[in-house]
């Protein structure tokens, strides 16, 4: 049985991913350059619990600039979820960072893995390479992205279009709508939202509170990416992965506080450029091509993500300083961790090392 090939396997999406792959009974090949985006020290932590499994090899690699030889070998198939997160820093010098991790590194990967002969590579798109609509968004709509991070991610999406209609690659690319649970990004909403009720500080809110968020669980965005890996569809293909319930700010909230019995204060700011008001995905074509359904109602996925944060840890990872929350598009842990160290670099022994 040949690897499936997860990129970014340390972040959040990526460590759920690769856990579901192993428990499905694949080989799992990782890599991930351990970004300093937010602490390493948490990612290390989200593949602590892999890092013991002999099916997983991770290795440590920066798919923009390292040489990638070798580590399609034996490959079957790619989720590529590797690349820079985030909407609001994405405005001013640090575009060059969006760029080189979302666009150079896609490029890059699409190569080695066109000349691998990959079964098939889905990808991370992201909600965010939608204009402002007020209906639900269909897969067939114009993207109009609102923030360079937007555009950045429709940019991957058009180079794996152009793998897959012009050197025979198979593709899927999947726009995950804010996706939420333990692990979360510690940037995105609900890890502030939550870092902030448990230490009694303000949640800052930009704008009215009223932005709508179309929040998907993050099982049930690992199920259709797993799903995604084998549909029988046509290469090329886009598909929104979102609940298509989407939720208010001021609502998320009062939910949060509701479910750790504490009463919340919100501090107000302004709305903050290339947040979208609102996201709804319509996730139709996901249903019928996938086989797929969102099954975790929003209640109980905080609830599990609440459960993360209060997990016992044995070292304290300050939460990070900066601006206030915003909510972008998508979405942050105040992680804690365990030290651990991280595998080899690549052509790193195969499976069953890696990851002590
Ligand atoms: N979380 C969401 O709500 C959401 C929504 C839409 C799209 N996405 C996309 O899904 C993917 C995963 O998101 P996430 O929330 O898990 O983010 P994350 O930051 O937790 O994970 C991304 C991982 O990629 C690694 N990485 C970055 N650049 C790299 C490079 N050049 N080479 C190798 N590794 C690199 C980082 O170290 C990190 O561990 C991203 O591509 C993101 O744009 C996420």
């Amino acid at each position: 049985m040949g690897f499936i090939l997860v990129t970014g396997m340390a972040g959040f999406i990526g460590s759920h991913l690769a856990e579901f792959l192993v428990h499905s009974g694949h080989h799992v090949r990782g890599v991930d350059a351990f970004t300093d985006t937010y602490a390493p020290r948490q990612k290390r932590e989200n593949v602590a619990g892999l890092s013991r499994r002999p099916e997983v090899e991770l290795h440590t690699a920066d798919l923009a600039r390292d040489d990638l030889d070798g580590l399609l070998d034996g490959v079957d198939a790619v989720v590529h979820l590797a690349g820079e997160p985030g909407v609001p820093a994405s405005w001013g010098t640090s575009f060059t960072t969006y760029v080189e991790r979302n666009i150079v590194a896609t490029q890059r990967l699409l190569e080695a893995a066109t000349a691998a002969d990959v079964r098939r590579l889905v990808y991370a798109s992201s909600s965010s390479v939608y204009g402002p609509e007020d209906r639900p968004l269909v897969e067939t709509a114009v993207p109009r992205p609102l923030s360079p991070y937007g555009a950045s991610k429709l940019a991957g999406e058009m180079l794996v279009g152009a793998y897959a209609q012009e050197r025979g690659l198979s593709t899927v690319a999947l726009r995950y709508f804010s996706v939420y649970g333990p692990r979360q990004r510690p940037d995105m909403a609900a890890h502030r939202f939550i870092a902030a009720l448990l230490d009694r500080r303000p949640i800052p809110v930009f704008g009215d509170g009223r932005q709508a968020r179309d929040f998907t669980y993050v099982e049930d965005v690992v199920a259709a990416t797993a799903a995604a890996l084998t549909a029988p569809v046509p290469s090329g293909t886009v598909l929104n992965v979102a609940r298509g319930e989407p939720v208010e700010v001021r609502e998320l909230i009062d939910i949060l506080a509701d479910e750790l019995g504490v009463e919340p204060s919100v501090e107000r700011h302004p709305h903050r450029v290339g947040d979208t008001p609102r996201t709804d995905g319509c996730a139709d074509a996901a249903r019928e091509l996938l086989r797929w359904e969102p099954r975790t109602d929003l209640r109980s996925g905080l609830r599990r993500q609440i459960e993360w944060h209060l997990r016992p840890r044995l070292t304290a990872v300050p939460a990070p300083a900066g601006p206030a929350l915003a909510v972008p598009a998508e979405e942050i842990a105040v992680g804690a961790a365990v030290d651990v160290p991280v595998g080899a670099g690549l052509g790193g022994p195969g499976p069953g090392h890696e990851l002590p």
